[in-house]
C-alpha cells in the first residue's frame, strides 16, 4: 500500500513539475490570432513608413536604396564588433582602411585603381547610391561619431589619410539589399531579401506609386528597393502584447533599451540570451538540474544561438550535443529529462522566431501581390538552424493571401556578393557616361 501510494505521490509530483514548466513556457505559444494581429500592425507600420507625412515620425523607417575585378567589403555582421567597443568613428573607418589595404596586398592588386561596393549594415538614410547617413546603429554597435555622417565620405577621408590604395566606393548598400540583388541577378522572380542572422531585416521591390517619399526622378525607375529596417518594428509599443518577462529583462539590458524590438525577439544576437533567462528560472524553481545550475549559466550572453541549434539538431535520446553544451556550461549534474526540457525551451523559442518572421514575409507578400516570389535569404540563424527553413515555409504558407506563391532561397554570401555586383554595375554605367 505504501509503495503504491509513494509512486502516485511520484507521479503526482512529475505531472506537478511539467505544468510548472509548461506554465512559465507559455507566453513563448502565441495564437494564430496573434500573428495575424502583428501582421495587421506592421502593414500599418510599413505604410507609415512609406508615407510622405507619416516618415518623419514612423518607427520602420522604410528607405528607399538606389538602383541601378571589384572588391566587396562587408561590415555589419560579427567579424567587426569585437575590435568596436574601444573604437571612435575615424578609428572604426582607419580600421577598415587597413583591411582594405591588406587584402589589396595580399591579393597584388595594390596599384589597381578598383571600384568598391560597400555592405553597411545599419539602418541608413540614403542620399545616392554612394551616399548613406547612418540614422542608428544596432546589434550591439556603439561607435562615436558616425551617426548623422555619409559612411562613404568617412570610408574616402580613411583611405586618403593612408595615400597608399586607390579604392573609389561606388556603392553602399544594406545586407538585405546585397541578398536580393545576388539572387536576383539569376532569378528575376525573387524581390524579398531577407537577413536572418545578428541581426533581422527585410528589403522589397515596391512600385513607385506606393512610395509618398520618393524625391528622385519620376521618369525614371518604376520601382524602387525599400529597406524596411523591420528590426524596429515594436519600438512603439506594438508588440508589448507578446512581449515575455524575458524579452524585457533582454530589452532592459542591451545597448538600445527601448529600441530595435521585434529584432531582439527573433535574430541570433539575442536568442540564446532569451533561452538563458528562461533557463535560470527553471533553475530558480527547482525545475531544472535539480535546482543547481552553474556559474556559468548565471552569466549574461554566455548562452550562445548556436547551442540553441545545437541542441536543437539532436535527433535521439542521446543528446549528444545537448550533454556537450551542458558541459561547456560546467552544469554538474544533469539528467536525460533535463535533456528535454532544455530542447523544448530552445525549440519554444526559435520557433517564436521563425514565426515572427514568417508573419513579416507574408506581411510584405501580402502587400506585394505578386504571384510568385522569391525570397533571397542570408544570415548564419537561417544557415545553421535545423528547423528554421521548415517552420518558416509552414507558417508563411498559412498566413499568405490565397493565389501566392512563394519560395526561401538560401543566399550564401549574398549580401557581399551584391554589394560588389552594384558597384559593378555603378562602375560600368560611369564608365559610359564618361566616354
Ligand atoms: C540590423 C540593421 C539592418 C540589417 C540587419 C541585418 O537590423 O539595422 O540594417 O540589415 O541588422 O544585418
Amino acid at each position: 500500500k505504501l509503495k503504491r501510494s509513494l509512486s502516485a505521490n511520484v507521479r503526482l509530483s512529475f505531472e506537478e513539475k511539467r505544468r510548472k514548466i509548461e506554465n512559465i513556457v507559455r507566453p513563448f505559444i502565441l495564437s494564430d490570432d496573434d500573428y495575424h494581429k502583428i501582421m495587421d500592425k506592421m502593414l500599418d507600420n510599413f505604410n507609415k513608413g512609406l508615407g510622405k507625412e507619416t516618415h518623419p515620425k514612423a518607427r520602420v523607417k522604410m528607405f528607399q536604396t538606389y538602383k541601378g575585378d571589384f572588391l566587396a567589403l562587408d561590415l555589419g555582421g560579427t567579424n567587426f564588433r569585437v575590435l568596436l567597443v574601444s573604437l571612435d568613428g575615424k578609428e572604426l573607418f582607419d580600421h577598415i582602411a587597413e583591411c582594405i589595404f591588406k587584402f589589396m596586398k595580399d591579393h597584388n592588386l595594390i596599384d589597381k585603381v578598383l571600384p568598391l561596393g560597400f555592405t553597411f549594415s545599419f539602418p541608413c538614410r540614403q542620399a545616392g547610391l554612394d551616399k548613406a547617413i547612418l540614422t542608428s546603429w544596432t546589434k550591439g554597435f556603439k561607435c562615436e561619431g558616425v551617426e548623422g555622417n555619409d559612411i562613404v565620405q568617412l570610408l574616402h577621408e580613411a583611405i586618403e589619410r593612408r595615400g597608399d590604395i586607390k579604392v573609389n566606393c561606388m556603392a553602399v548598400i544594406n545586407d538585405t539589399v546585397g541578398a536580393l540583388m545576388s539572387c536576383a541577378h539569376s532569378d528575376n522572380l525573387c524581390a524579398i531579401g531577407l537577413i536572418l542572422g545578428t541581426g533581422t531585416n527585410a528589403c522589397y521591390i515596391e512600385r513607385l506609386e506606393n512610395v509618398g517619399l520618393w524625391d528622385g526622378d519620376w521618369d525614371e525607375p518604376q520601382q524602387v528597393i525599400i529597406n524596411t529596417e523591420w528590426g524596429a518594428f515594436g519600438d512603439d509599443g506594438a508588440l508589448n502584447f507578446i512581449m515575455t518577462e524575458y524579452d524585457q529583462k533582454v530589452d532592459k539590458r542591451s545597448i538600445n533599451p527601448g529600441k530595435q524590438v521585434y529584432e531582439k525577439m527573433i535574430s541570433g544576437m539575442y536568442m540564446g540570451e532569451i533561452v538563458r533567462l528562461v533557463l535560470v528560472k527553471l533553475v530558480k524553481h527547482g525545475l531544472l538540474f535539480g535546482g543547481r545550475g552553474s556559474e556559468e549559466l548565471k552569466q549574461m550572453g554566455r548562452f550562445y544561438t548556436k547551442y540553441v541549434s545545437e541542441i536543437e539538431s539532436d535527433v535521439d535520446d542521446h543528446f549528444k550535443n545537448t550533454k556537450q553544451v551542458f558541459e561547456e556550461l560546467e552544469i554538474p549534474n544533469h539528467t536525460e529529462e533535463d535533456c528535454r526540457i532544455v530542447q523544448h525551451v530552445c525549440c519554444l523559442i526559435s520557433t517564436r522566431a521563425a514565426y515572427l518572421a514568417s508573419a513579416g514575409i507574408a506581411c510584405l507578400l501580402n502587400k506585394m501581390g505578386r504571384p510568385d516570389v522569391a525570397v533571397a535569404v542570408d544570415g548564419s540563424l537561417y544557415r545553421f538552424h535545423p528547423h528554421f527553413h521548415d517552420l518558416m515555409m509552414e507558417r508563411i504558407q498559412q498566413l499568405v493571401n490565397p493565389g501566392i506563391t512563394f519560395r526561401l532561397m538560401l543566399s550564401h554570401d549574398g549580401s557581399g556578393k551584391g554589394a560588389a555586383l552594384v558597384a559593378a554595375v555603378a562602375h560600368r554605367v560611369a564608365e559610359e557616361k564618361q566616354n
